[in-house]
């Protein structure tokens, strides 16, 4: 393990390389002033930079655990209350009732939000200390960068609103589920479950509060609109894709005009018989980590009165390498993902031999063809081939 010199000396080397590279291109180095970019726009040709980004994260990362020691570390990871101040921003609206450009007084904020001032100004202070919103003068607040950002990013409000309103109190429920309903593989008997009170799984859930899936679910559970599929038929002029999501999900899309005739929408349950028959290629990008191995292996069975021989199933999704292959950031990213899969469906993330299993598991007759991880990438292509005969 690095020493906290050797760390300090790897940051700074790298960190220098970022910063000579973002000068010498002209590219703004993000900063916490309000008028920053929210994102490193660091070119995904240039890989050597990016590394060197990543490995001063990883080693400040690393350092700052070193320098707070184990008992403080650990007192840190116990602090959750941080979501406090962010739930109140996203529930009450605070980030759009503040002006992009100026200032608002605190008190007319509460009345603007409707909520009692006092407490307003609490929950404020300490959302100001994580560098949402800033004091302007005593009294008054304006923007900061992440705060304004809320304010302009739906997608990035909406994230942070599904985190506050649904994983979180999940979360809260996962040992509760754990110890209710031991090893369970059903997708309702979850955080998710005990914290709604529902016995509905999160898709039939969803299905049933279309308002609050659109509102504050839709950055979790995705929603395939069919970018993949139009980004392969754009890629490739001899493909036609047929996109299969629940009926609510279909139900508006529209393949981009270039495209139409190549690309087509089908509302199609995939624990039903797969109703588009002999297709040269299933593909299933991020699904069936979102379903415990006892129903995963229902969704690969529902293809078989369709498969043709030599028909191929493609599955891009995680592939979860032993722990210590990853750098610890991106197996850190896997191991909140996996936690997160329980939570909603007691779902899962998959070994290479877990996927081989899966199939297995289905039919005898799906041969395992392999797994490809594109470098520096989480997630593989597992291919399997329909060979009824052996
Ligand atoms: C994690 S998202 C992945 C979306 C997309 N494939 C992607 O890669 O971003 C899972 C998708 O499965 C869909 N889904 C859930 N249950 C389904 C079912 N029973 N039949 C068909 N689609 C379903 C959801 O609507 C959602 O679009």
């Amino acid at each position: 393990m690095p020493s906290i010199a050797e760390l300090a000396a790897s940051i700074f080397e790298n960190t220098i390389k970022v910063n000579e590279y973002m000068t010498r291109n002209d590219i703004v180095i993000p900063s916490l002033d309000l008028g920053s970019p929210i994102s490193w726009n660091i070119p995904l040709e240039a890989t050597d930079i990016l590394a060197a980004r990543k490995a001063a994260i990883e080693a400040t990362v690393e350092l700052q655990t070193l320098l707070l020691g184990p008992r403080e570390h650990f007192i840190q990871l116990t602090r959750f209350s941080s979501n406090i101040p962010i739930h109140a921003i996203t529930r009450f609206n605070l980030a759009n009732n503040v002006p992009i450009n100026g200032e608002i007084a605190v008190k007319d904020l509460a009345r603007q939000s409707k909520v009692d001032e006092q407490s307003l100004g609490r929950l404020l202070r300490y959302a100001i200390n994580l560098k949402l919103f800033e004091y302007s003068k005593p009294g008054y607040i304006c923007h900061s960068v992440m705060s304004r950002m809320l304010a302009e990013n739906v997608d990035i409000h909406d994230y942070a609103s599904a985190s506050c309103n649904e994983m979180w109190p999940s979360s809260a429920h996962v040992v509760d589920a754990l110890n209710k309903f031991p090893g369970s593989q059903e997708p309702n008997e979850t955080g998710f479950n005990l914290a709604n009170d529902t016995q509905l799984t999160l898709y039939q859930y969803v299905e049933q509060h279309p308002v609050r899936a659109r509102q504050k679910l839709i950055n979790k559970v995705g929603g395939s609109n069919g970018f993949v599929a139009i980004a392969l038929a754009e890629a490739f002029s001899n493909l036609k894709c047929i996109v299969q999501d629940l009926p609510t999900v279909v139900k508006d899309m529209k393949a981009p005009a270039n495209l139409s005739g190549r690309i087509e929408f089908l509302a199609h349950d995939f624990f039903e018989p797969q109703p588009v028959k002999n297709a040269d290629v299933y593909f299933f990008r991020w699904i069936l980590h979102n379903w415990p191995d006892k129903y995963a292996v229902r969704i690969l069975q529902s293809l078989i009165p369709a498969l043709k021989v030599g028909a191929k199933i493609i599955v891009y999704d995680e592939v979860l390498p032993p722990h210590g292959v990853l750098p610890e950031e991106m197996d850190l990213a896997l191991a909140q993902l996996d936690i997160n899969m329980m939570t909603l469906q007691n779902a899962k993330l998959r070994s290479a031999e877990e996927w081989k299993q899966l199939f297995e598991q289905a039919d005898s007759r799906f041969k395992f063809g392999g797994i490809t991880i594109p470098p520096g990438s989480a997630l593989g292509f597992v291919e399997v081939e329909w060979m009824p005969t052996g």
